[in-house]
């Protein structure tokens, strides 16, 4: 009987298939837009193996997908040029016009945006519901209804979806469940146990962990993999061997990273919460957490996303992102880097301030992506980027 490896092992191991006889224990990278073939009859037999045409596959591609996969305890992955082109291409690959999505409002500001202004455009409409509330997600779905789709955690805000309710209805309606699970990483959370059908990253993030590369993932049942993937052939929205191999690379320490920013976001989120300059902040394994118990049950360690508001105004969320220093001023998340941003600027600049108002996307909030740096020097940054605010608005700092 085949034993089952854990995430931290599968992390490293899989890597190493793609020779046998002597094998580099590094993959190597098969930098080729195309494979030689003998003679015709072979060409026709490759059409559908790695090794054909790389918009089709490529032996570092199938790598690292195979490394997701056995992350994500699934049958099969498939990785793509970025985030966005793994949500839309597996979309477009398996609802028709006429279809409908229901899906949380709290989704990351592009996925918003396609589902409100691109997806209509081909006939297929999405309702979106309040996060947490599970009712509103069962008087959403319709006759025609064929995906539920979620993120969790969220974001910027943070909010924990519960993987049993949810995999649940989707089960009773007989619809596709699919998840965003780039801020949960496959070393924190793994939907698919609870019964999702898909589950995505944007491998940008933390699968790749060193901010150098963009690119997505969809892992899942090979039954759906298959015509998700056919819409990456045909859009041709695949990953260069290269990249491929970056994030092969990453996905390796992807465990040893996730744990350091753990330990290091509860730290920060724990800070924070007793700063007079903060108003709320948002961790998904503070008691103060609303989902609190939820990710307690579905998580292994809350993240290395900390999102908190300002006691202030929106520019004083701006000075405190710009007053610190090690934390660096840049959109994007989940690299070896501390990273800090304004969602109502970046991730969420996209939507209107009407959607941001509902999602509860404020213009005090300010969002951590927490790295591997020393803890202690990460707190001490943002006591000075916060005191800097409260020289400014005359509060008294500390509590
Ligand atoms: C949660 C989440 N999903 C999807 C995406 C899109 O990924 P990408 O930028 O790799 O296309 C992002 C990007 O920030 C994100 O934060």
């Amino acid at each position: 009987m085949k034993r089952r490896i854990r995430p931290e092992t599968a992390a490293v191991h899989r890597a190493a298939d793609l020779e046998k006889k002597n094998a580099p224990v590094s993959a190597p990278i098969f930098q080729s837009s195309t494979f030689e073939v003998t003679d015709n009859d072979e060409q026709q037999r490759v059409t559908s193996t790695d090794r054909y045409y790389t918009r089709w596959g490529n032996p570092t591609i199938t790598v690292a997908e195979e490394t997701i996969a056995g992350l994500e305890g699934v049958d099969a992955a498939r990785v793509f040029a970025s985030g966005m082109g793994a949500i839309t291409t597996t979309i477009l690959g398996l609802l028709n016009s006429g279809d409908h999505i229901v899906a949380q409002r709290d989704i990351y500001g592009g996925v918003t945006k396609f589902f409100s202004e691109w997806l209509p455009r081909m006939g297929i409409e999405t309702t979106l519901v309040d996060t947490t509330d599970y009712d509103q997600y069962e008087r959403a779905i319709r006759s025609n209804t064929r995906l539920l789709y979620l993120e969790s955690p969220s974001n910027p805000a943070l909010r924990i979806v519960d993987f049993r309710k949810i995999a649940a209805l989707a089960k009773k309606h007989e619809l596709i469940s699919m998840i965003d699970s780039t801020f949960g990483t496959p070393i924190n959370q793994h939907p698919a146990e609870f019964g999702f059908d898909l589950v995505m990253h944007s491998g940008t993030k933390y699968l790749s962990g060193h901010t150098d590369l963009i690119c997505g993932a969809v892992a899942g049942r090979r039954e759906l993999i298959e015509p998700i993937n056919e819409s990456r052939t045909t859009l041709g929205n695949c990953m260069d061997p290269h990249a491929a191999w970056l994030l092969i690379r990453g996905l390796k320490t992807l465990a040893v990273r996730v744990a350091r920013q753990n330990d290091n976001a509860m730290r920060v989120a724990e800070f924070l919460e007793r700063h007079a300059n903060v108003r709320r902040v948002y961790y998904p394994f503070l008691k103060s957490h609303a989902q609190h118990a939820i990710a307690r049950e579905q998580m292994s360690g809350g993240g290395g996303m900390v999102t908190f508001e300002v006691e202030g105004t929106g520019e004083d969320a701006r000075r405190v992102s710009e007053a610190l220093r090690i934390f660096r001023l840049a959109t994007s998340l989940g690299g070896v880097e501390s990273l800090v941003s304004i969602p109502v600027l970046t991730s969420h600049a996209m939507i209107s301030a009407e959607q941001r108002e509902k999602m509860g996307v404020t213009e005090q909030m300010v969002r951590l992506s927490v790295g591997i740096e020393n803890a202690d020097d990460l707190v001490g940054d943002l006591e000075h980027a916060l005191e800097s605010v409260a020289t400014h608005q005359s509060v008294p700092a500390g509590r």
